[in-house]
């Protein structure tokens, strides 16, 4: 259903907040497209919006915690706006929706829509049916038709980062790793037709984009059907990618390591646009710990197959995804995820106190570890990662990079863009590069950042 733009143009005021991951980011970005022809316009400040949506995570406790403090907020807001005549329409999508649509409609009766991440393309139609009066309106149910059919054309982000664009080419997860809630709430593995992908990334090289970064659960088990009618692998649909004109740099998130295969591995070395940084979760580095979290590898898998990547593209980085704590983990099996850690050395890494979810098997495990021993763990385990990361970073010292340049800097003069391995590089340089890829030494390495020398001694 196609909806005109409304002769006033944007007369409403829309506000997103967003939690999570770059999943949540991009379906926040094509709500907002979808609901421009409606007549709302973005704004950063929720007290003037007329419409509120909180996009919402589920991943870990803290996330759905942070929900409910920001809810009861909103919900003063929308009694202050009340009173003065001014409707506010609070509307939850997200993961957090997906899971407990029920529960929150009883625990925040004022919240006006609830919607799962594969329902949000209706948003048009639950505006309308709010407006019509039909109570909080419910839809978590995974409709069979897909939001991606319905969806208007992808936009470049204005602002910062508008040379980066994301796609989502697959959704969902059916690995069903026992701590996790993603199958749960995003549904069956869904990948998107390669024509749809390659149309939305021709249209964002278009407007400037110059740096893609295909998006999903689990994307390296990417299976869309082909122009030629076949199945693609993802590694065919990132040579796909990188043919078209204005596409430089081409990233994907997030990959599950049992599901990397040969021509993947293979795409490392050939395809110059692939860029040379890989997250790639393992979670743990004891067997018996990824046994009780059904991984599907063992930590040797893993080293076999950073061994094999590195043997493909030797300048690859690393980085993964950790979490302590989980039920049962002792002195011993933390010991060994440190020592993979220190085996591998990576460019990056995010670790997570194991959180338990409600209604996945390991939450109903009996052995649950007492949270000081994961602060512990969790503090140890940070700081191998930090130091491993600085010294990546300080490593670069030396190197000249192509940097793609996304914003000015706080100092007069200087740029920030980002190396091939997603660090921050702040570097004096003319604003006509911005959107551009320049060829930057690098000076200095530090925590979170590296320093670039000027263009003209460069
Ligand atoms: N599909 C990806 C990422 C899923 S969620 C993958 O295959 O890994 C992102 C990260 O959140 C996970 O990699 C995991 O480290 C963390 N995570 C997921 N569930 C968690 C839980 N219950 N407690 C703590 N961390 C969790
Ligand atoms: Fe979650 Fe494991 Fe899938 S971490 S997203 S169930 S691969």
């Amino acid at each position: 259903m196609r909806h005109k733009p409304p002769a006033g143009a944007l007369t409403q005021k829309l506000h997103i907040k967003t939690y999570g991951c770059q999943m949540n980011a991009y379906d926040s970005a094509r709500m907002a497209e979808l609901l421009a022809p409606l007549g709302y316009g973005l704004t950063e400040d929720p007290g003037e919006a007329d419409l509120v949506i909180l996009n919402t995570c589920h991943i870990r406790e803290k996330a759905s915690e942070k929900l409910y403090s920001d809810l009861g907020r909103l919900h003063a807001r929308k009694r202050a706006r009340a009173a003065l005549g001014q409707p506010m329409t609070l509307a939850v999508g997200g993961c957090v929706a997906q899971a407990e649509g029920d529960e929150m409609r009883r625990r925040a009766p004022f919240v006006d829509m609830i919607f799962g991440p594969q329902s949000f393309h209706r948003l048009p139609e639950m505006i309308a049916k709010r407006a019509r009066g039909a109570g909080t309106v419910l839809e978590t149910d995974f409709p069979a038709e897909s939001k991606f059919d319905r969806l208007p054309e992808a936009r470049a982000r204005p602002g910062a980062g508008a040379h980066a664009g994301f796609v989502t080419v697959q959704e969902g997860c059916d690995k069903f790793c026992t701590f996790c809630v993603v199958p749960y709430t995003r549904g069956a593995e869904h990948s998107r037709a390669a024509n749809q992908i390659l149309a939305e990334v021709r249209s964002l090289a278009s407007q400037g984009v110059r740096e893609i970064t295909l998006l999903g659960q689990n994307v390296n088990n990417y299976r869309g059907v082909g122009p030629d009618g076949r199945g693609w692998t993802l590694a065919r649909l990132i040579r796909a990618v990188a043919d078209i004109a204005g596409v430089a740099r081409i990233r994907y998130v997030t990959s599950y390591p049992a599901d990397m295969t040969d021509d993947l591995i293979a795409a490392h070395g050939e395809i110059p646009a692939l860029m040379p940084f890989l997250h790639l979760p393992v979670q743990s580095g004891s067997d018996r710990v990824l046994a009780a979290m059904s991984r599907r590898h063992r930590a040797d898998d893993y080293r076999r197959l950073v061994d094999r990547l590195r043997a493909a593209r030797p300048d690859l980085a690393l980085a993964s995804d950790f979490i302590v704590g989980f039920p049962g983990e002792s002195d011993a099996d933390f010991a060994a995820t440190r020592a993979l850690v220190r085996d591998i050395g990576f460019a990056s890494a995010y670790s997570f106190k194991y959180s338990a979810r409600p209604g996945t098997p390991a939450a109903a495990l009996p052995d649950q570890t007492p949270e000081a021993v994961k602060s512990e763990r969790l503090a140890a385990l940070q700081q191998l990662i930090v130091a491993q990361q600085r010294a990546f970073n300080e490593r670069c010292a030396g190197r000249t990079f192509p940097v793609l340049f996304e914003r000015e800097g706080k100092r007069p003069g200087q740029l920030v863009g980002r190396s091939p391995y997603m660090q921050a590089v702040y570097a004096p340089a003319p604003k006509s590069l911005l959107g551009q890829i320049a060829e930057i030494r690098i000076m200095a390495g530090y925590d979170n950042s590296l320093a670039g020398e000027s263009m003209a001694t460069a």
